[in-house]
């Protein structure tokens, strides 16, 4: 168990295989009725809709399931509206918990209907990603997307409680998992050299499904991300900004891309990554061969590491350009978080676009 304590509000993180199927024991004290309301998606609910009721059930508790379809375009002003409505027929009260089963579609967005259903009630993550156990269930982040960008609605709303099965990533697409060990090794590039080294010596075996691996990663990236909120829970002292290593390149390419499939979120941050790395060995804050040795690691386990392979029609001029639109451009400046070394990340506000632009086409070509 870790726990979070922020000024937004303290929760535990409980990490182990199984807990799913006791899902009942663990939400029962934070429901009034005997009855609970859980979202979730189509995919997820093909593998562990089953096991969650019939756990309430053994309990006593009726579940109300309201079932999006699986994939980023449900992270939406118009799905909130929906499960909105849908919340209130239920009568749901501003007391009750309302339980978000799925990767970071899902939480977020149920994280934003919690913030908002009568000013504002509980919620309980079961995130069941890679990427959502270690990152988006953790932190209090909730948004949906709009026409014209990702998580530009949003609110800081922190869980009640986070339950990570370790099992729901038994049934996780390899695809997802490795993306989301892209946010993993994120912790270790951004401030521990030691944990980056355990992620060489590790990664494989996480990803082959080894549970003990699975377990230490998961917690610690858990244990990071919760010192990374309580000291700086709305991102205003630049300690939390530190998460977004590799997310300003990453969402240019995700941009460039049409956040499609062609790039996971979590592949667009591996590559990300390496960009910053790069782009900071390029400046002569680290060591050439430390970026290398980054994107030797993601390339390993098959992560993508070059802008070469995307086969993008943009240039560096146009990937910089949809930094201009990033949340985090602060009265015209981006900034950037970049490395001094492997675990050395900081937050640089000196970065002009131009030069970004001008790196970006010779990692092009
Ligand atoms: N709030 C935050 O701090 C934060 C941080 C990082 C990312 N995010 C957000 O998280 C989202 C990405 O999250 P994600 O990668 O979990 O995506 P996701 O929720 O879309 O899940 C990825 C895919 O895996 C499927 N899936 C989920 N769990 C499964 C399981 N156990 N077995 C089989 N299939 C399963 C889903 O149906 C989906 O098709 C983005 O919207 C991103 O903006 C939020
Ligand atoms: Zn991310």
């Amino acid at each position: 168990m870790i726990a979070v304590e922020t000024p937004g509000g303290a929760y535990e993180v409980r990490i182990a295989p199984g807990l799913l199927g006791e899902a009942a024991a663990h939400c029962a004290p934070f429901l009034r009725k005997r009855e609970a309301v859980i979202v979730t998606d189509a995919n997820v609910a093909a593998h562990w809709r089953a096991p969650v009721e019939a756990s309430f059930a053994g309990a006593g508790i009726a579940t109300h399931w309201f079932v999006l379809p699986a994939g980023e375009a449900s992270k939406s002003w118009g799905q909130l509206g929906a499960l909105l409505e849908w919340l209130l027929e239920r009568g749901v009260e501003r007391g009750d918990a309302i339980l978000a089963l799925g990767g970071g579609m899902v939480g977020d967005l149920t994280g934003l209907a919690a913030s908002l259903l009568k000013r504002g009630c509980r919620f309980v993550q079961l995130p069941t990603t890679l990427l959502a156990q270690v990152d988006s269930s953790v932190g209090g982040k909730t948004a949906v997307n709009l026409g014209s960008g990702k998580n530009l609605v949003g609110a800081f709303h922190q869980p009640a409680l986070v339950l990570a099965d370790l099992s729901a990533l038994d049934t996780l697409p390899p695809r997802e998992l490795r993306a989301g060990y892209a946010e993993v090794v994120k912790y270790g590039v951004l401030g521990d050299a030691e944990f980056f080294a355990w992620c060489e010596a590790n990664g494989a075996a996480l990803l082959a499904g080894d549970p003990a691996a699975l377990e230490y990663a998961v917690a610690y990236s858990v244990a990071a991300k919760a010192r990374i909120v309580a000291a700086d829970e709305r991102e205003t002292t630049g300690a939390r900004a530190l998460l977004n290593l590799g997310h300003t390149f990453g969402h240019a390419l995700e941009a460039q891309t049409g956040f499609s499939d062609r790039l996971l979120h979590g592949e667009a941050v591996a590559l990300g990554m390496v960009l910053a790395a790069r782009f900071s060995a390029r400046r002569g804050l680290m060591a050439e061969a430390d970026a290398e040795r980054i994107a030797a690691h993601l390339a390993a386990v098959g992560l993508p590491t070059e802008l070469s392979q995307l086969s993008l029609d943009g240039t560096g001029e146009a990937l910089a350009a949809h930094m201009l639109h990033d949340k985090k451009m602060d009265a015209g400046a981006l900034p950037f978080v970049l490395l001094r070394g492997i675990g050395r990340a900081y937050l640089d506000k000196s970065v002009a676009l131009a030069d970004v632009a001008r790196f970006l086409d010779t990692e092009l070509s």
